[in-house]
């Protein structure tokens, strides 16, 4: 028991959902022995979702208090809440914002000489290192217990200048502008819609909207200073986040080269389609639970060049997709530290390089 490599995801919304499925549905490639998973609320409509992850093989913790309204709901958890959390190798935690840093305050602290890592999703600042896969990796040592997976918006932004403008370490970005045009809510989410078009205000002096702070941070745990700012609207749909950017460089680029560097990056799936429902939709057909995992989709016709240094154009973000890559590849360089890239390759079906 004690050698065995426990995966547990709390949380069973928008990305502790399919992030429970891609564990199961890849347990073996990923070589991890059991994935166990904290449901909050015994809630009837949730009753299938419970039922359909505990039939992929992963097994349910609970409440202490709650294990008899679950029973009521036909529903047997196999664990309690905190027992769940000790007997892990690592922790997923995919809760609202806030709950994550109270759960480590509570629950992750006291059993941190068992656990190997603890993982918290986009909104937990504070929570520890910020990661994105491929951006900062170089930037995780063996002390960071607790990793911070940074927002889908901040992988995109993230992965747009690691395409354009970082060369063998060194940043070639002058200043880099991003529009993050969201869609209001999830297609899993019943509240958060807007009527209309709603404009963000510009709370940080110097880099406007959270996500250039947040891509600021991210770049800082390599050392790296950028340049850059962001303003944020939502829009009234729900199919997936848009960004615009305008990425100044210190070099020369043409529009076919910065082409070319899309294409080239595994991590950018690119595209020839403009609306959203149209990417969404490919998502849904061919993403592993209709998630892309690439970080951005590069909308290539929109790709432009000004001055012979300046890339503008639009890209689609895989809102929870490039989280759950992210998480998973956190999850199993705890697991595996030697060897999680040969285990990682399994996902590479799902970063499509074109949709
Ligand atoms: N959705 C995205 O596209 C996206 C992308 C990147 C990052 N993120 C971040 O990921 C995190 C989760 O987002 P989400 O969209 O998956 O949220 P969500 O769909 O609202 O799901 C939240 C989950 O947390 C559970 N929960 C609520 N209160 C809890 C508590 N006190 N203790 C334990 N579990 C609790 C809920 O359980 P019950 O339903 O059983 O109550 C639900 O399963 C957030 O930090 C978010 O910012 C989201």
């Amino acid at each position: 028991m004690a050698d065995e490599n426990i995966v547990h995801v709390v949380g069973t919304g928008t990305i502790g959902e399919p992030l429970i499925g891609l564990l199961c549905d890849a347990k073996e490639d990923l070589s991890i022995d059991e994935i166990t998973f904290y449901k909050h609320s015994p809630v009837l409509t949730d009753r299938p979702k419970v039922k359909g992850l505990v039939k992929k093989g992963a097994n349910l913790a609970v409440g202490e208090g709650k294990i008899n309204d679950f029973q009521d709901l036909g529903i047997d958890p196999v664990y309690n809440a905190e027992e769940a959390i000790k007997r892990a190798s690592v922790v997923i935690d995919c809760t609202p914002k806030g709950t994550g840093l109270m759960n480590k305050e509570k629950y992750y602290k006291k059993y941190k000489d068992k656990v190997k890592g603890f993982l918290a999703q986009g909104s937990e600042f504070g929570f520890g290192k910020m990661y994105a896969v491929g951006i900062n990796d170089a930037a995780i040592t063996p002390k960071d217990q607790f990793i911070h997976i940074v927002s889908c918006n901040t992988h995109n932004m993230a992965v747009i200048i690691d395409t354009l403008a970082i060369e063998n370490k060194k940043n070639h970005l002058k200043e880099g502008k991003f529009l993050c045009i969201r869609r209001s809510n999830d297609i899993s989410q019943v509240k958060g819609f807007v009527p209309s078009p709603e404009v963000g205000i510009h709370k940080d002096e110097k880099m406007g909207t959270h996500h250039a702070v947040d891509v600021h941070q991210l770049y800082k745990t390599l050392d790296i200073e950028l340049n850059v700012f962001s303003s944020a609207l939502k829009l009234n749909t729900q199919y997936m986040h848009c960004i615009w950017y305008d990425v100044k460089l210190d070099k020369k680029i043409t529009k076919e080269k910065a082409t070319q560097m899309f294409i080239d990056n595994p991590r950018v799936s690119v595209t020839y389609k403009k609306a959203s429902n149209l990417v969404f939709s490919f998502g849904r057909e061919h993403g592993h639970y209709g998630r892309l995992l690439n970080q951005t989709v590069m909308v290539l016709p929109t790709i432009h060049v000004l001055n012979e240094n300046e890339v503008i154009g639009f890209c689609f973000t895989p809102q929870d997709g490039n989280s759950i890559l992210s998480s998973v590849s956190a999850a199993e360089r705890f697991l595996y530290p030697d060897s999680y890239e040969e285990k990682l390759k399994c996902l590479g079906p799902f970063l499509l390089q074109e949709v």
